[in-house]
């Protein structure tokens, strides 16, 4: 059995930093999905969007998900893009590395986190309040399908954050 720890979420919803506090808390290194990919791309996330489309980056996520099931992934903290459960196949692999939580924030702190750069192609529209509240109304199913754990965390701060997760995450391991 593979014991990461995989966070997915909307964009906002604190995936990196609770990955980083994660990681300091338990010892194990942190894999960004994203940073990967721009590595291994050489180049940026809208770079890839522009030239080749959505579907080629959902590709690049998948075949991430693959090479860390393939190579045996085991006791990293997984923090993945927002996107990366809307494929079927994402939703298994996902699972099949280990405990997953899927992180819920509010919508206004999802803009106002968002809003602070130009990184993310998908919500730069004329009105990003719009598109976040479409985009998190037909992702909810995605999320609840992959997630063993939803962490409403709005009333919480960073590190009940983290010690739920690591709590629910002994109870789960334990329990099977
Ligand atoms: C995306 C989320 C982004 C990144 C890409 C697409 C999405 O990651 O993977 O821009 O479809 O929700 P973050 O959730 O880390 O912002």
């Amino acid at each position: 059995m593979l014991k990461n720890l995989i966070l997915v979420g909307f964009m906002g919803c604190g995936k990196s930093t609770i990955g980083r506090q994660l990681s300091k808390a338990l010892g194990y290194p942190l894999i960004d999905t994203d940073a990967r990919i721009v590595a291994q791309q050489k180049r940026s996330i809208v770079d890839i969007f522009e030239q080749e489309g959505e579907e080629s980056f959902r590709d690049l996520e998948t075949q991430t998900l693959q090479d860390l099931r393939d190579g045996r992934c085991h006791k990293r903290i997984i923090a993945t893009g927002g996107g990366t459960v809307l494929r079927e196949e994402n939703q298994e692999l996902l699972r099949e590395l280990g405990f997953v939580v899927w992180l819920v924030a509010h919508p206004k702190t999802i803009l106002e986190r968002t809003s602070r750069n130009k990184e993310r192609p998908l919500l730069q529209t004329e009105d990003p309040a719009v598109t976040i509240a479409q985009m998190l109304q037909e992702r909810d199913e995605h999320y609840r399908k992959s997630a063993h754990l939803v962490l409403e965390t709005t009333s919480l701060d960073f590190s009940e954050i983290t010690t739920g997760i690591i709590e629910c995450a002994r109870y789960h391991y334990g329990s099977q």
